[in-house]
């Protein structure tokens, strides 16, 4: 029984004929990305962050590939991506965050309300007061509640009584959710809380100084799965007043807190769309390799 193929018969002929037989393609196994080139909704309406071509390099190496994105007012964004594919340094872009790390170089336009966020008249502080910033590990001052909500309004000196201090005090600790555990015991130190709600009071801490953007890089991943809950709630409440960036591994948390969801891989930003349409029809091929589990 003759089992060859059309196909093979053929490429018996051509090399019978002298030519260049094509060898039968592998399906690739990394797929080519194409710089600057982000699938699905990357701009919005009414951004209150304009980022275009960014680039970010520490020395030689390029963490962060011509990225351009923009972040909509009182929207809540979440960065997915597998660990070093950038989420963190361009995270820290956002308000200046990487200007500490010596090697750190950053090119592009990265705009919040129109205005330079790396203008060299730009006042950083007051930049940091606009876009706080809530890290992975709650870092509480070794002071008390009070002293670690009162911080930032104090030196911004966004409060001339004490009365006016108490108030924020109050009013952030409520909206973070902490006012009825921490209120009989604000002198106590804040190091002496649990993990969850001295996450809470870093945030409280951010939102103290009346920011517009709060910026999370993994808050949750010290948390239990109440004290999570806990802060998706607060993250649902903020989006109705703050713009909100938050990096996650957790892709069910993603999907519960943000409009939208950017996915990154090795610097490139590959795919900005509703949440809902991320996960469930992606319209890039790693991003569906990610969100199935393929690989991250
Ligand atoms: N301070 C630094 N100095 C040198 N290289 C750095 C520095 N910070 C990050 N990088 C490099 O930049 C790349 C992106 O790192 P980044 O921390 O932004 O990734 P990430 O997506 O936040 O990862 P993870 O999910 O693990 O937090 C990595 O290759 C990392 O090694
Ligand atoms: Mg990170």
């Amino acid at each position: 029984m003759n089992t060859i193929n059309p196909s093979m018969s053929a490429q018996a002929d051509m090399r019978d004929q002298g030519a260049a037989v094509p060898v039968p393609e592998d399906k690739p196994e990394t797929t080519v990305i194409e710089e600057g080139k982000t699938v699905g909704k990357p701009f919005a309406d009414d951004p209150k962050f304009k980022l275009r071509n960014v680039d970010v390099s520490y020395g030689a190496d390029r963490a962060i590939k011509n990225i351009s994105l923009d972040i909509g007012r009182n929207e809540v964004i979440s960065f997915i991506g597998p660990s070093g594919c950038g989420k963190s340094t361009f995270l820290r872009c956002l308000n200046r965050m990487n200007d500490s790390i010596d090697i750190c170089r950053i090119k592009g336009q990265l705009m919040l309300d129109d205005e330079d966020i790396y203008h060299s008249k730009r006042d950083v502080v007051e930049l940091r007061a606009r876009v706080g910033m809530v890290f992975q590990k709650p870092n509480p001052f070794p002071k008390s509640i009070y002293d670690n909500v009162a911080y930032g309004p104090r030196i911004h000196g966004l409060a001339n009584r004490k009365s006016d201090l108490d108030d924020i005090v109050e009013n952030s600790l409520r909206k973070a959710g902490l006012w009825n555990e921490a209120k009989d015991r604000l002198d106590s130190i804040a190091t002496g809380m649990s993990g969850g709600q001295q996450q809470r009071l870093c945030i409280a801490r951010a939102i103290a100084v009346s920011p517009e953007v709060i910026l999370m890089d993994e808050p949750c991943s010290a948390l239990d799965p109440i004290a999570t809950a806990r802060v998706e709630e607060l993250i649902a409440e903020m989006s109705e007043s703050y713009t909100i960036v938050i990096v996650t591994h957790s892709m069910q948390q993603a999907a519960r807190v943000s409009h939208r969801t950017a996915y990154f891989h090795l610097g490139h930003l590959v795919e900005v769309n509703e949440t809902n349409k991320v996960f469930t029809s992606p319209e890039h091929e790693l991003t569906e390799s990610y969100i199935t589990g393929r690989f991250g």
